[in-house]
């Protein structure tokens, strides 16, 4: 049966995770699950908090009358109040619950927001590197994806930003704390980047890892910046809850148009088959919205991880947030140096797949002990790739 272009062309771009993926069912077979050190995937390795589990218990026992219908699309109106006094108490803007969709993740509400906003051959602005599957949204609503790129600190830059605008341009995607660098955008930056952005233009901030960042950073409020933004909020990485599908969309009330665009993305909701978020679960969330993993575990196998590939020689900036690390590779050909990285048993991103070549995404959802067992890995991988350097330098220069 044949498919849709569009889709086989998507398959193909994604193939990088596919291959990881693969790699790693091939590399466990070969030599055992314990020597392989999987850093390839950002699926939280820790259990949810305690209160979660409490919460999902009592909600399940206390067993509401029509705990399983439907309910209006955007969510209970309850639950939808209590999550909008929390946003509005930490941001100052004055939420109410008719500003919240609750939706199916991060990827529910980004996809229900484009669907709400995009015509087709509309623009939608992605900072390299980006998350990939941001051009998979982008593009199941018809528009064009229009990468621009970061600054040396991976931070956004305005003037880039602004050459990248056409008349077409109806949206840039942020995401601070970022996957897959680990950077938090600085709020200086953000209000520039608030400057360059004329009217319509919606800044769409996805916001999945916000409360997962190190050293006391803190993430800026990017709805009080913005004249123009929604937020993207997901429980996946807070809770490690990921496979219960529970976020919401925040429409800011000073939003212009807002009470049209909320009608829109409810309705975008709907048509694209997510119809309501879970129900349980937006129970659950309500009941103990700002639940969180234990932040410290992450930060304690970044310095762990960082700390060794400095003292080797990486270049691996540290993560200011979220649960990636993301070193350059010593050789440009950061495809080739991941298949030295294969060889001992590791398994990483090449940056290519998040359109930045010669860097590789490691991400921290690995266990303690598997980071300590890799890192002879990592320095053979290393010394190797010194070996091959100056024949890579030469084939670049001949590409070139
Ligand atoms: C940057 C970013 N945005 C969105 C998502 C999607 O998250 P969710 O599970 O909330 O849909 C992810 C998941 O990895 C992510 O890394």
């Amino acid at each position: 049966m044949p498919i849709s272009r569009a889709i086989a062309k998507q398959l193909e771009q994604s193939s990088w995770i596919r291959r990881m993926f693969e790699a790693g069912v091939q590399l466990r077979r070969e030599r055992g699950a314990q020597n392989v050190f999987d850093y390839s995937i950002g699926n939280p390795d820790v259990e949810p908090p305690e209160a979660v589990i409490a919460a999902l218990r009592q909600v399940v026992a206390g067993n509401r009358p029509h705990s399983h219908s439907y309910m209006p699309n955007a969510g209970y109106p309850e639950v939808r109040a209590t999550l909008a006094g929390r946003l509005a108490g930490r941001s100052g803007i004055p939420f109410t619950g008719d500003d919240i969709l609750m939706t199916n993740g991060a990827a529910g509400a980004i996809n229900t927001i484009l669907k709400a906003i995009l015509d087709p051959g509309d623009e939608v602005m992605i900072l390299t590197p980006y998350f990939p599957e941001y051009r998979f949204y982008i593009e199941n609503h018809a528009g064009r994806v229009v990468t621009v790129e970061t600054d040396q600190q991976f931070q956004p830059d305005p003037a880039r930003i602004a050459r990248a605008l056409t008349s077409r341009t109806r949206a840039l995607i942020l995401n601070s704390p970022n996957n897959p660098t680990g950077v938090v955008y600085s709020e200086s930056v953000l209000r520039e980047v608030n400057r360059v952005l004329p009217d319509p233009v919606l800044v769409i901030c996805d916001e999945p890892y916000r409360p997962l960042t190190f050293d006391g950073a803190v993430t800026p409020e990017a709805v009080r910046i913005f004249d123009r933004a929604v937020i993207a909020w997901s429980w996946s990485k807070a809770m490690a809850i990921p496979g219960e599908r529970i976020g919401y969309l925040a429409l800011p009330p000073h939003l212009p148009g807002v009470a049209q665009l909320r009608d829109a993305c409810t309705m975008a909701n709907r048509i694209l088959g997510y119809i309501n978020a879970p129900a349980i679960w937006q129970w659950v969330v309500a009941a103990v919205p700002d639940a969180c993993v234990d932040v410290a575990q992450y930060q304690a196998k970044r310095d762990l991880l960082c700390d060794a590939l400095h003292s080797m020689g990486y270049d691996a900036p540290r993560p200011q947030g979220a649960f990636y690390v993301f070193p350059r590779t010593p050789i440009p050909d950061d495809i080739e140096f991941i298949g030295l990285l294969k060889q001992e048993g590791i398994l990483a991103v090449p940056g290519i797949g998040f359109g930045r070549a010669g860097y590789m995404r490691l991400s921290l959802t690995i266990p303690r002990d598997d980071i300590e067992r890799s890192l002879p890995g990592f320095e053979r991988a290393l010394r190797r790739a010194k070996e091959i350097m100056p024949l890579a330098t030469r084939e670049l220069t001949r590409a070139v």
